[in-house]
């Protein structure tokens, strides 16, 4: 059974694999243990896929629990879609190891007490927000009240210890070409600043190999790949060609 933290190459850093194959040696082995992640892309990118698969992966490869933060009423139909890539959900929540949850901010302003209560009761080490887009669409017009609530969210999840993965959505495309520096990243051009890392998924690829691509765009403190790599989506979930 692999450890469920590595050090990366300079040895300081302890590191959460994703256990996505192919995509840990693009960071330096995974993810700094306890960042904020930000996975951005256009429509069906597969960033829903990529958080699904960094928390089964977690729990079944590295014995971390997870947490799946969504703002579907119809989280069946979630674990249900992850069925078809064989990630039994409903049985690894059976077993006390994962737990999925539908937020309501609009109705529920206390997430960060319920999320405090949840993390240390279910020992949770990953957290995806699925996504971050309609947390911020909550305070839409309120830019001083959306950038305090996605600190504090932010830094609360990196204070339990959590590694987090957030969804974000843009219209259209993100970026391909590593030397375009226009357009958001997210819908509230907020996150991709405050989040340690941003990685981007898109439905066009980079030519032959696949009809995806992911790009590290930022990962802080971590030697990291630059340009886009081919991916793709196959029974067993994300797979990235390198
Ligand atoms: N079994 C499968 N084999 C191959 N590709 C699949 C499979 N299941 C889903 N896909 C691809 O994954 C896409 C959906 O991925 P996912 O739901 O993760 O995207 P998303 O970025 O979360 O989309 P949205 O923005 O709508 O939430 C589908 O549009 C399809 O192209
Ligand atoms: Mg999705």
């Amino acid at each position: 059974m692999p450890k469920s933290t590595k050090k990366s190459s300079n040895n300081s850093i302890d590191r959460i694999p994703s256990g996505i194959p192919g995509f840990d040696k693009l960071i330096d082995g995974g993810f700094v243990k306890g960042s904020i992640n930000l996975i951005s892309g256009g429509p069906g990118t597969g960033k829903t896929i990529f958080s699904m698969q960094f928390l089964y992966e977690g729990i079944t490869k590295f014995k971390e629990n997870g947490l799946f933060i969504s703002f579907e009423e119809n989280l069946n139909g979630l674990k249900n879609d992850a069925a078809v890539f064989d990630w039994d959900f409903p049985e690894l929540e059976k077993q006390g190891k994962c737990k999925f949850l539908t937020f309501k901010p609009l109705n529920n302003p206390s997430l960060t007490s319920d999320l405090v209560r949840i993390i240390k009761k279910n020992d949770i080490k990953r957290v995806v927000i699925d996504s971050v887009s309609v947390f911020s669409m909550a305070f839409r017009g309120d830019p001083f009240k959306l950038r305090k609530e996605l600190y504090s969210l932010c830094d609360l999840l990196e204070e339990l210890g959590c590694t987090t993965l957030l969804t974000g959505e843009i219209a259209g495309e993100a970026p391909l070409d590593v030397s375009t520096s226009g357009g958001m990243l997210s819908r509230d051009g907020l996150i991709e600043f405050i989040a340690d890392s941003v990685i981007t998924l898109h439905n066009s690829g980079i030519g032959g190999e696949a009809d995806r691509a992911i790009r590290v765009l930022k990962m802080r403190r971590t030697k990291h790949e630059k340009s886009p790599i081919p991916m793709d989506i196959h029974m067993k979930g994300v797979n990235i060609l390198s």
